[in-house]
């Protein structure tokens, strides 16, 4: 890591993420079988650290992790991708999370997560590094994210996914708020209330940007053959947020953005599918 990287810290979850890739998505009450089974280092919070490590950010993640085997490969990733993991904490007795994943083959998924060791990240644990940019998640106890964008000074971006009541402090503080169309009809009017730029994905058919709920700009999504879309969002999260505090203008931002996401379709599996800046700037 060198120091004129952009500094971001990400508050969030780790979960080793067991994926299904099947024919198709089940129905509800309905079996699929003849699947095949991975296991891949995933949860949003750290999706969004090593995605923004990869395109260039100095990253530090504060997380909760479980002590067992699954930590070590929940972890490995961004153990090998330099995400400093010094603000991060293990729990002696909750286990590490959990994310049930089946993927169809257009790259769609249904995700089930037993959090474990994310619900034990409390306001206690959290001693934010300095950085230019706080970024979370909601698969974290929101007493610890409340107090994290209540302390932190800098670029605060909130992922609202998946989608819960937050307190109004989000809304207030956050510079970056960024859902994807099921979460924005879910906050709707409270999307209205915040000052902040608001960024809606539209999966393949790319974002937008709104202030008050006036969009100012949109970008389209390059076409891609798409593998698996697990972590898109996460890597768009990660890539806006980066482009912003590097200065971009936030229709070059969004592009950034919709490029980075449209790349971590094309791999299986969340943190193994994040793109390095090269392969971003080679599909723009
Ligand atoms: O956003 C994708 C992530 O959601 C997966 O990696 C899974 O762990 C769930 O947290």
């Amino acid at each position: 890591m060198t120091n004129d990287q952009p500094s971001i810290v990400v508050v969030g979850s780790v979960n080793l993420d067991i994926v299904a890739t099947a024919d198709r998505l089940p129905a509800p009450g309905e079996t699929v079988t003849g699947a095949e089974l991975n296991r891949f280092p995933g949860g949003k919070g750290a999706n969004q650290a090593l995605a923004a490590r990869r395109l260039g950010a100095r990253v530090s993640l504060v997380a909760c992790v479980g002590d067992d085997p699954e930590a070590d490969a929940a972890l490995a990733l961004l153990n090998e991708g330099d995400v400093d993991l010094a603000a991060s904490v293990m729990h002696p007795s909750a286990p590490t999370g959990v994310a049930l994943i089946a993927v169809s083959p257009d790259g769609e998924n249904h995700i089930v997560v037993a959090p474990g060791a994310n619900r034990e990240l409390s306001a206690s644990h959290i001693a934010l590094p300095e950085a230019e940019g706080l970024i979370c998640q909601l698969e974290v106890e929101l007493p610890a994210l409340e107090h994290a964008i209540n302390v932190f000074e800098g670029f605060i971006c909130i992922n609202l996914a998946p989608a819960l009541y937050v307190p109004d402090v989000f809304f207030r503080e956050a510079d970056l708020l960024v859902v994807n169309e099921s979460e924005a009809r879910f906050y709707s009017d409270a999307l209205l209330t915040s000052d902040a730029m608001v960024a809606r994905t539209l999966g393949a058919d790319g974002a937008e940007l709104l202030t008050r709920g006036k969009v100012i700009s949109r970008a389209e999504a390059p076409v891609v053959e798409t593998v698996d879309t697990t972590g898109a969002g996460d890597t768009f999260t990660a890539a806006l947020t980066l482009a912003l505090i590097e200065g971009q203008h936030s229709e070059q931002a969004l592009r950034f953005a919709c490029a980075a996401g449209a790349v971590a379709t094309t791999k299986s599996g969340a943190q193994p599918s994040l793109p390095l800046r090269a392969d971003v700037e080679q599909l723009l």
